[in-house]
């Protein structure tokens, strides 16, 4: 049915205006001043903020990692982001090596098929180095509609690639007009640093974050910048977390080149502290990058305001605490890796950010949705209200007063890392294609709405 949101502040990220929202269609057919109803539905927004639906380019969704398999799939997750207002996602493909991408790209296909409630698209993992699987990307590209390519530079003897996968992978990504990102620390410092824990017995999880500094993490970034300027090709930092790495891509952004720096909510509100606390709880912060000490947060805001992180995924990658996490118990390195964040992502910026004073409303609608839609190919389809573009719309209370609780998520991960948050804002009704996913705060979705978008080729300028 046609919908005519009314009376609410439109906000894009370049505009924050009080205007009404027409749907048709499932797209979007004007934006202005008192526009005629024509029979539509009208959906009140007086009192709240409408915003572009969120984009989060950095998710998890029913992968096995760690010895087991995270415990939010493309239905519950999907509920999860759509609850706190994204309303795209794009996924890791992870490929399993030895086999051909488009194998794994098939098994995500799969995975997601009638359980997405949020449109979703892939991102694909590249894990060797053979000939033919360098010559799938143009294929992905042209073919598929993955136009992102992922290299890790950690997990030794598992995702870990070496230096010379990276530099191929990022010449053949830039001759077929993808991004490579990649996870950087040095995975092989990190494998030395777990062997001295752990042979001096130190197994309790404070020793996962012990065991990856800030210095694994800027030198890894440090490098995959220096090879990306070798290739000429751009390159994204997925998960930034501290001082060190924040600078690598300062330097490299001054001088000209085109990196592009993520970071997600966890790393601006946790802390190394968490790591600390009593009863095994210190595992539920386990993930990689660790979550770091107070400090770095300061780096990480100023990025996300002066530009030299532009995007804010969630790495969604949840395991419960009970029976997942407790994989662990006896050795930190054996803990699955990853948190449930896909929830509360723009509910974390909103509070921290916006009601605190650190971005306005425009950016945070950038760093939720539109840059991520431009640089991962779904621009203005998705990432924007405009005329033409998908109505993926999200109408925002902000005078909502919350408390985060896992009790109250709909992740089906057993903990929230974010326990007793008291935040302002909520996303009220969530729109996918102009048709309601949530409605007044009620999950009126269904299983299988959500549709795979192809991306286009990379050409962020
Ligand atoms: O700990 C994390 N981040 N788990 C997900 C995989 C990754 O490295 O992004
Ligand atoms: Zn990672
Ligand atoms: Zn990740
Ligand atoms: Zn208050």
């Amino acid at each position: 049915m046609n919908k005519l949101i009314k009376n609410g502040i439109v906000v894009t990220a370049s505009d924050v205006q009080r205007a009404d929202v027409a749907i048709e269609n499932g797209v979007v057919t004007a934006v202005g001043q008192n526009l005629p109803d024509n029979g539509a539905e009208i959906v009140d927004a007086d009192g709240c903020y409408v915003f572009p639906g969120g984009v989060d380019p950095h998710t998890h969704l029913d992968m096995p990692f760690g010895g087991t398999v995270t415990i939010d799939d493309f239905e519950s997750g999907t509920i999860g982001f759509a609850a706190g207002g994204t309303t795209t996602i794009v996924d890791f493909c992870m490929h399993e090596k030895g086999k051909s991408l488009q194998h794994s790209l098939d098994i995500w296909h799969e995975k997601a098929r009638g359980k997405a409630v949020i449109d979703y698209g892939f991102h694909m993992m590249v894990g060797d180095l053979r000939d033919e699987i360098l010559d799938e990307i143009p294929k992905l590209v042209e073919e598929q509609g993955v136009s992102s390519f992922k290299v890790f530079m950690a997990y030794k003897n598992n995702l870990q690639a070496e230096d010379k996968t990276l530099f191929r992978v990022l010449q053949r990504a830039k001759a077929a007009k993808a991004l490579v990102q990649v996870h950087a620390e040095n995975g092989d410092v990190i494998d030395a640093l777990v062997e001295d824990a752990l042979a001096s017995g130190n197994v309790e999880p404070v020793y996962h974050a012990l065991t990856r500094p800030p210095e694994a993490e800027g030198e890894a970034t440090a490098r995959a910048i220096e090879l990306a300027r070798l290739a000429g090709a751009p390159i994204y930092i997925v998960h930034v977390t501290c001082r060190e790495a924040v600078e690598a891509i300062s330097r490299a952004r001054r001088r000209g080149q085109p990196v592009f720096g993520e970071t997600c909510e966890q790393y601006l509100v946790c802390d190394h502290t968490d790591y600390e606390r009593p009863g095994f709880e210190g595992a539920k912060y386990v993930m990689s990058p660790p979550i770091r000490e107070k400090s770095h947060q300061e780096a990480l805001w100023n990025g996300l305001f002066n530009g030299d992180l532009m995007v804010l995924g969630s790495d969604q990658c949840s395991f419960n605490f009970k029976g997942q996490k407790e994989l662990g118990k006896e050795d930190f390195s054996k803990i699955p890796n990853g948190g449930p964040t896909g929830e509360e992502r723009m509910g974390i910026l909103y509070e921290y950010g916006v009601v605190q004073g650190r971005i306005g409303l425009s950016k945070f609608v950038d760093l939720t949705s539109t840059t991520a839609a431009k640089l991962f190919g779904l621009f203005p389809k998705k990432g924007t209200i405009a005329v033409g573009s998908d109505a993926d719309i999200v109408i925002w209370d902000p005078n909502v007063e919350r408390t985060i609780s896992a009790a109250t998520q709909y992740l089906k991960c057993d903990y929230s890392l974010f326990e007793g948050f008291k935040v302002h804002g909520k996303a009220r009704d969530v729109l996918l294609r102009g048709e309601y996913v949530f409605q007044n705060n009620e999950f009126v979705g269904a299983p299988g709405t959500g549709e795979y978008v192809p991306q286009k080729p990379f050409e962020y300028k």
